[in-house]
């Protein structure tokens, strides 16, 4: 057995896309358990880009099976639409490759409204949410009213459900200017999009338990980044599930001793999508570089990414709330032409210095990186495939990495292309 869960070790968009899509060659199941279409997650398969939201970003290897696990708020008609557009490029997901966990929460068009609102009365105090009703899906599900992908088999408990979510939505959107839900009308669209998906919804939790006695493979794969976490993250400017490697069992039905391995994504550098605190945040032309050289714009909601300096105590705290077992670091070659890069090795407020990043929003508002700098390689590391082609200034970077991060670097990534990659040790081992 070998099980291994991929996230992403700062604030999302690190690459975790292409990494799942490349080990998924080695896994025989490739399942998705927190989070939902707010993840954009870009896959480069030669000259075909695929931008996948919901879909595990294994789904286009049509021999394996991809699974949405009980952990992701699901919305039904993005899910169409997303299978719809791989099915228009020849990639078929149909019911004996792809399984949703029976006891998902949905995503209603009010859960959409509500965050979109919410987020346009708040003003300056938004969260910079990706407005796809994520925040109000998963309220719903805590506070235990959500309809989830099982209802839709059984019309009366739709109706049931609906109802009290309407009533409990009434109140929230009292004052905000939204327009009336239509109970009628969203359960005959339901029962619509339950016909389509239907064939889909199995006991996830027992198929993947019957796969591991079997000995296959699987990987799970996180969305968003440690950062964003609910708990751990810079809350409130977070998203509203646990994104962190612990969340793969509660949002599969797979047990945490089950589960040998965490990969953790990191980017060279860090970038950050929505607002909150970001210390090492760069708003000068290395910044605006970064931003460039890396194509930094959001898969989801094209916003531009904050860019700025690797910071290695955050990325040191996710390896620990993770279990990383090892790391991938991906876009070295964004930093090629820098005469000069800066790792934050610890922060600031006046004269008192933090070497953990603090949990506290309000501190970690006001924090200064303490900075070391090292000479740029200024040689191109696009495309590289082994280790010793590396410049040695770069790997002096990734070493140095290493010892803040006190992890490993199992993988660097140098493009987005499934070949542009080092594969330094196999993830699935310890
Ligand atoms: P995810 O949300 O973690 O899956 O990451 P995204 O897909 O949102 O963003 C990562 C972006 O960087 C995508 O456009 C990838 O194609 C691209 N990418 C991934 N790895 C590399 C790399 O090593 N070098 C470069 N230049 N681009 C990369
Ligand atoms: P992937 O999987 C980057 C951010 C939003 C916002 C906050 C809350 O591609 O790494 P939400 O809509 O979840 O309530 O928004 O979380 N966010 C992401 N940032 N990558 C993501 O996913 C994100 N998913 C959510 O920008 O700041
Ligand atoms: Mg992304």
């Amino acid at each position: 057995m070998s099980n291994l869960i991929v996230i992403g070790t700062q604030w999302g968009d690190e690459g975790k896309g292409k990494i799942v899509d490349l080990l998924s060659s080695k896994a025989d199941t490739i399942v998705r358990f927190q989070g939902g279409h707010n993840a954009g997650h870009t896959l480069v398969v030669g000259d075909q880009v695929f931008k996948l939201s919901l879909l595990p970003s294994g789904v286009i290897r049509e021999d394996k099976i991809a699974v949405i696990g009980n952990g992701v708020v699901l919305d039904p008609w993005k899910l169409l639409e997303e299978i719809e557009q791989l099915n228009s490029r020849g990639i078929k997901i149909c019911s004996d490759r792809f399984l949703i966990s029976e006891n998902t929460p949905l995503i209603l068009p009010f859960h959409k409204d509500l965050d979109l609102l919410r987020e346009q009365k708040a003003g300056k105090e938004k969260i910079g949410t990706t407005g796809r009703g994520i925040g109000p899906a998963y309220e719903d599900k805590v506070g235990r009213r959500a309809l989830r992908t099982g209802d839709l088999k059984d019309p009366n408990q739709v109706k049931r459900k609906l109802n009290i979510i309407k009533d409990h939505h009434d109140i929230l959107r009292a004052g905000l200017g939204a327009t009336d839900i239509d109970e009628e009308q969203l359960f005959d669209e339901l029962m619509m999009v339950g016909k389509k998906i239907n064939t889909f919804i199995k006991p996830v939790w027992k198929i993947l338990n019957e796969q591991i006695k079997k000995n296959k493979n699987i990987l799970f794969e996180g969305a968003q980044g440690s950062m964003l976490d609910i708990d751990f993250g810079t809350y409130p400017f977070v998203t509203s599930s646990s994104t962190i490697a612990a969340a793969a069992a509660i949002g599969s039905g797979v047990a945490h001793n089950k589960i040998n391995t965490v990969l953790g994504i990191t980017k060279a550098y860090t970038t950050r999508v929505g607002e909150g605190p970001m210390p090492t945040e760069l708003t000068d032309s290395i910044g605006r570089y970064l931003s460039e050289e890396g194509n930094e714009k959001g898969t989801v909601t094209g916003r531009d990414r904050r860019c700025g300096w690797f910071d290695a105590p955050l990325v040191r705290r996710s390896c620990l709330l993770n279990g990383v077992t090892s790391l991938a670091l991906t876009k070295i070659d964004v930093l090629d032409k820098l005469e000069k890069i800066k790792i934050c090795v610890g922060y600031r407020i006046e004269k008192e210095e933090y070497t953990d990043f603090p949990v506290s929003t309000s501190l970690s508002n006001k924090l200064s990186p303490i900075y070391e700098e090292i000479d740029g390689w200024n040689t191109s590391t696009v495309g590289l495939e082994k280790i010793d082609q590396m410049p040695i200034k770069a790997r002096a970077y990734i070493q140095r990495i290493e010892e803040l991060s006190e992890t490993k670097v199992s993988i660097i990534s140098t493009g987005p292309e499934r070949n542009q990659t080092i594969l330094i040790n196999d993830p699935f081992q310890l």
